[in-house]
């Protein structure tokens, strides 16, 4: 064998490495630390916990932060994140915002058109802007605000409570307000309609 061949499949060996070693990172750290709850494809395996999949790098990155830093208090979570390095969070948050997001299937589709309604066009009896001016039509948020398309409707009931409690108060103002004025039939059926909007989906806004 000559050495051209060799040294070139050399330096493919190594690129092809390098390129690896990011998601190689987040692969082995997913799978010892944080499939059990939320799954190796952040499906997430129980309803109380939040699914990953899809959800926005830089939601992600600072939820991560913040739970390493104590900022937003979680028994499990805190637990979880300490001793995370940045980069340790940043192959996390890449890893699963880069993985195809769910959604599930709305049974009861009375409760969905009550959150329907809220989520297009909030209360304006009691004051609450509709979730998709800042969440987005599709619930698909931004970089920094979180998505809700798909997420687990217990999760989602279980938060609202926790910003109106105050609960959860690592960046709260926005949705205290909000939260503290939701009725529980609002927050069911807001909570439920979120869970069910699909990927790509359309949200009507003539309903
Ligand atoms: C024992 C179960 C468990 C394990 C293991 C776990 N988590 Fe969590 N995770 C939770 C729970 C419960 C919450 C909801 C926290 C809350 O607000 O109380 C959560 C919330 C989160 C959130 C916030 C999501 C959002 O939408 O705001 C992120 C991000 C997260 N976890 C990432 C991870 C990562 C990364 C790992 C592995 C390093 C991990 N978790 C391991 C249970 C777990
Ligand atoms: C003015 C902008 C704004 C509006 C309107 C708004 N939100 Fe939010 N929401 C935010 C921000 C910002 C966050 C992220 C808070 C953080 O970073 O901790 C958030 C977070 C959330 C979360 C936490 C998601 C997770 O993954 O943990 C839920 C659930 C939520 N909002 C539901 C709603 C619902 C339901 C409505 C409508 C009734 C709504 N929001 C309206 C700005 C808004």
């Amino acid at each position: 064998m000559s050495r051209l061949p060799i040294a070139i499949t050399l330096i493919l060996i190594a690129a092809g490495n390098a390129q690896a070693a990011d998601n190689g990172v987040a692969i082995s750290l997913v799978e010892e630390k944080c499939h059990l709850c939320h799954g190796t494809e952040g499906e997430a395996s129980s309803a109380i916990y939040p699914r990953l999949a899809g959800q926005n790098l830089d939601y992600l990155r600072k939820q991560l932060r913040n739970f390493r830093d104590g900022l937003r208090k979680s028994d499990t979570m805190n637990e979880m994140a300490k001793g995370l390095t940045n980069e340790q969070i940043e192959a996390l948050a890449e890893y699963f915002s880069a993985k195809p997001a769910l959604s599930h299937r709305v049974r009861d589709k009375a409760l969905a058109a009550v959150g329907e309604y809220i989520f297009l066009k909030g209360n304006k009896f009691s004051g609450i802007p509709s979730c998709a001016s800042c969440h987005g039509q599709e619930g698909l948020g931004t970089d920094q605000l979180p998505r809700l398309a798909g997420q687990h409707k217990r999760y989602v009931e279980d938060q609202l409570q926790a910003f109106d409690q105050r609960v959860r108060t690592n960046d709260n103002t926005i949705m205290y307000t909000i939260a503290s004025k939701l009725t529980e039939l609002e927050i069911a059926g807001v909570s439920l309609y979120v869970s069910g909007i699909s990927p790509g989906e359309q949200a009507s806004t003539s309903k």
